[in-house]
């Protein structure tokens, strides 16, 4: 049924790095428990990081076990949004390490780190950042289509996450056309369509109110939970964190656990 999943049967849940995306040699997994770290996915350890003369991260280290919700806290402009960008194989920190399933991810040419996102991660960011000119429906499939799918499998595989969603009917609205909440499910739908290992979410309520950001959250750890994606979602706000499995607290550009066990509330 899908050229990108061999099984075919198990949209939206199949994923993609089963199917016909190639992998880097450097991002491949050796197997079912490729870590060798207790089921840890994605660490970053030591990592320092500065612009110019900024320093943002002097030493973070954090790591994230396969298929958790990971809440990073923290004051504005203390690091978190870096800290993300490094995880993520965005940025490449000054020193220290970063893993992906237990390789390093920090040593990788840009383009191994360019197909490792599209291949391997999904993202959704404060202000969706939806292709204006292009359907709710196109946006969705953008990852796929980028992975190499064709038109009318990737949009048919995009609109099972509308009704999923609460989005029915705004399969070819534009951003221009719907509200700052469905427009952020629209990205959220984007991030999770090719069933990311990790998705990475950068205050994705930010720009909603409560109610609507609870939602888009709800939804958000309802999916991943549904698909066994490992989620690193940064917020300034308890109430979104109170969804993760646990949260990290990014102060002066080093991260720490708060307290162990029930420590989110
Ligand atoms: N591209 C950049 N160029 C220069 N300085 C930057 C850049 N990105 C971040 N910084 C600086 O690095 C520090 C950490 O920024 P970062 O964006 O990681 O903070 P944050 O915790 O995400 O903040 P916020 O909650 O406001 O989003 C800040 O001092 C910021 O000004
Ligand atoms: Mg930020």
């Amino acid at each position: 049924m899908y050229s990108l999943n061999d099984s075919g049967t198990d949209p939206p849940a199949g994923r993609l790095r089963e199917g016909g995306v190639p992998m880097t040699a450097e991002s491949t997994p050796a197997g079912p428990t490729p870590d060798g770290s207790a089921g840890c996915v994605i660490e970053a350890r030591d990592v320092v990081k500065s612009f110019g003369q900024t320093p943002a991260l002097r030493g973070a280290s954090v790591s994230v076990a396969r298929g958790e919700i990971l809440a990073v806290m923290g004051p504005s402009g203390s690091g978190k949004s870096t800290l993300l960008h490094c995880l993520a194989g965005i940025l490449v920190p000054d020193s220290g390490q970063v893993s992906f399933a237990g390789r390093r991810i920090d040593s990788l040419r840009e383009n191994e780190r360019s197909a490792l996102r599209r291949d391997r991660f999904g993202f959704v960011f404060q202000f969706g950042q939806l292709v204006p000119e292009l359907t709710a429906e196109e946006n969705v499939a953008l990852p796929l289509l980028l992975a190499g799918a064709r038109r009318t499998e990737a949009l048919a595989r995009a609109r099972e996450w509308f009704g999923r969603l609460g989005l029915d009917g705004l399969e070819t609205h534009r951003s221009g056309e719907m509200s700052g909440g469905q427009a952020q499910r629209v990205a959220l739908a984007r991030g999770l369509v090719a069933s990311p290992e990790v998705l990475f979410a950068d205050e994705p309520t930010g720009s909603l109110d409560s109610l609507a950001g609870e939602q888009v959250m709800s939804l958000l750890s309802a999916a991943a939970r549904d698909q066994g994606t490992t989620v690193v979602v940064v917020t300034h706000e308890p109430r979104v964190a109170a969804y993760a499995d646990r949260k990290v607290i990014v102060r002066d550009g080093t991260a720490t656990s708060p307290a162990p066990a029930g420590a989110v509330s």
